[in-house]
């Protein structure tokens, strides 16, 4: 079973669930819009529709934490998932925000146009490393001067020992957030497609790909928000 496939199995119970599964969820996403909205309040101030692109949008919880956060933005998302990406347009259509959604792999040719963010969550872990630094810089191409691309990301450990410790801290966290046996479960069986990388590697890619102010912005084990800018 592909990645895809098991997001479009839990589409229906995926919003629901995630507080569960992710003990720093406000701060995490919180984190991403903060880094994120500096380049869209601009172009509001500017006169222009922000545009943002969401890699991985899934059921659109980043794309409506920055529609809230910064009204007037239009959204394009992109997911491999068509269950996933049914409901991000139930979600934004109720909220009457703006958006497209694309079907489309990590690995294809982003949507064209140009970006003033560049989002994604927990998402481009499921990548190996060449294609998440492939995508690092299609997505650092499509920014518009001084946008910001973004990852809030589940990453992996600098050594075997952390990665492990991650994993414990984790597992205890979400037992005590109420995550039933299924759903530890479940996320267990969807983990198995996972092949996070550390901040360092990502942060270093990301310079590579030509960003700049390129910073690790929150970190609680292994949920990290790092991201740079186009000069
Ligand atoms: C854990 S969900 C995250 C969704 C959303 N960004 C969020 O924060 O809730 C991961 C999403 O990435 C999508 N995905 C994973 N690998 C993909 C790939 N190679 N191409 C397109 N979508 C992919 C899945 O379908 C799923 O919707």
């Amino acid at each position: 079973m592909r990645v895809t496939d098991t997001f479009n199995a839990v589409a229906g119970t995926y919003d629901e669930e995630r507080r569960r599964l992710i003990p720093c969820f406000d701060a995490f996403y919180g984190a991403a819009v903060e880094v994120a909205a500096p380049p869209l309040r601009a172009a509001l101030a500017a006169g222009r529709t922000p545009e943002v692109l969401d890699l991985g949008a899934g059921t659109g919880l980043l794309s409506l934490l920055l529609a809230a956060a910064v009204p007037g933005v239009r959204l394009t998302l992109v997911d491999g998932a068509p269950a996933m990406l049914a409901r991000a347009t139930a979600q934004l259509d109720a909220r009457g925000v703006p958006h497209r959604t694309v079907r489309a792999d990590l690995v294809d040719e982003l949507p064209p146009g140009r970006y003033d963010a560049v989002v994604s969550a927990l998402a481009i872990h499921h990548l190996d490393d060449a294609g998440k630094r492939a995508l690092y810089r299609r997505a650092a191409a499509v920014l518009t001067p001084g946008g910001v691309f973004v990852n809030a990301e589940q990453v992996a450990g600098p050594t075997p020992e952390l990665d492990r410790r991650y994993d414990e801290v984790w597992m205890r966290r979400i037992a005590e957030l109420g995550a039933s046996p299924d759903e530890i479960a479940a996320s267990r069986e969807r983990m198995r497609h996972d092949r996070p990388a550390t901040v360092t590697d990502q942060c270093r890619w990301l310079a590579e790909a030509g960003l700049v102010d390129v910073d690790c912005f929150f970190k609680e084990w292994r949920f990290a928000v790092f991201g740079g800018r186009a000069a």
